[in-house]
């Protein structure tokens, strides 16, 4: 017998974790951040009820469930594609959750999205390349919008490996992945035929320690994951101001480790001149790259300095 609460739901401390989020945004109390993780719970439970799945009957059970909305895809950068899904219960203005294409003689995919995600995400590549020719799938660190449909891809590719740093590999992935991880040394390139990408270690950066980022160096493309995370369905690239997006959302996710590296290692990043900056949520950016990745750098120096300061 699963953890059920009388609606059949699941139970968070023996109450329906559904019940919760509704009281959440009931609440004339409740914090601008609580009202956003209020919405990603209930955006999760809704996509299950549509898909008719029990979400604690089994994981595969999860693997069924169907998305209620669309995934567009763009052309950021030469055979780069951002494929987008907007789920408009998360936070005050909706949410994206991107992913990345690099078509080349060897694809390369740039986050999973979640395994809820799978059929939309799935259907998009299918319009780029044949599925089954994926050769790489990679993602920033271990988290469900970044990898949780890793082993569904890995059954649809059978050439496929994921390609992770050392990291990641020997905490999680040797043990997560279907198959075995390709191994990353910092700054090792993977050449993927037309296309170069350059696996960069980027620990606590945003977040988690196994985290890196990937530079494609043919179109100096910048696939930054969680970095400048901002709200709302804006357009597939901009090139105004993508740092002042990402302050708001950090005010309100607070998802960004907070180290004495992390404005380093955001500075390194600027080091390589990208002339596009792939965001994972959010629109891409192909305005000042460099500018925007040290405004983002002293944003986080100055947080830092704040949160030590005593009030
Ligand atoms: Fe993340
Ligand atoms: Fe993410």
């Amino acid at each position: 017998m699963g953890n059920k609460g009388t609606d059949g739901g699941p139970l968070t401390h023996g109450v329906p974790i559904a019940s919760l989020a509704h009281d959440v945004l009931n609440d004339p109390e409740a914090t601008v951040r609580e009202v956003a993780l209020a919405g990603w719970v209930l955006h999760e439970d809704r996509v299950l009820q549509h898909a008719g799945v029990d979400p604690l009957s089994s994981p595969g059970n999860r693997r069924k469930a169907k998305m209620t909305m669309e995934t567009t895809t763009d052309e950021i950068a030469p055979d780069i594609f951002r494929m987008s899904t907007f789920v408009p219960e998360i936070g005050p203005t909706g949410f994206t959750f991107n992913q990345f294409l690099i078509r080349a003689d060897e694809p390369l995919l740039f986050h999973t999205g979640p395994r809820a995600m799978y059929p939309s995400i799935n259907a998009a590549v299918a319009k780029l390349i044949p599925v089954e020719a994926l050769r790489w799938i990679t993602f920033g660190h271990i988290e469900s919008d970044e990898c949780g449909s890793m082993n569904q891809w890995l059954e649809a590719a059978p050439q496929a490996a994921v390609a992770h740093g050392e990291v990641g590999c020997m905490v999680s992935l040797n043990d997560l992945a279907d198959r075995p991880p390709r191994v990353l040394q910092n700054k090792e390139v993977l050449d993927l035929g037309d296309k170069r990408v350059r696996h960069l270690d980027t620990p606590h950066v945003p977040h988690c320690w196994e985290a890196r980022l990937l530079f494609e160096e043919t179109t100096r493309t910048l696939l930054c994951g969680d970095l400048f995370t901002h709200l709302g369905k804006g357009p597939a690239l901009i090139s105004n101001d993508v740092v002042g997006p990402a302050e708001e959302a950090e005010s309100l996710f607070k998802a960004t480790c907070l180290t004495p590296t992390t404005g380093s290692t955001i500075r390194s990043l600027a080091n390589l001149e990208p002339a596009v900056l792939g965001l994972m949520h959010g629109s891409s950016f192909n305005g000042d790259c460099a500018q925007a990745l040290n405004d983002l750098a002293n944003m986080y120096d100055e947080m830092l300095a704040a949160a030590g300061s005593p009030t």
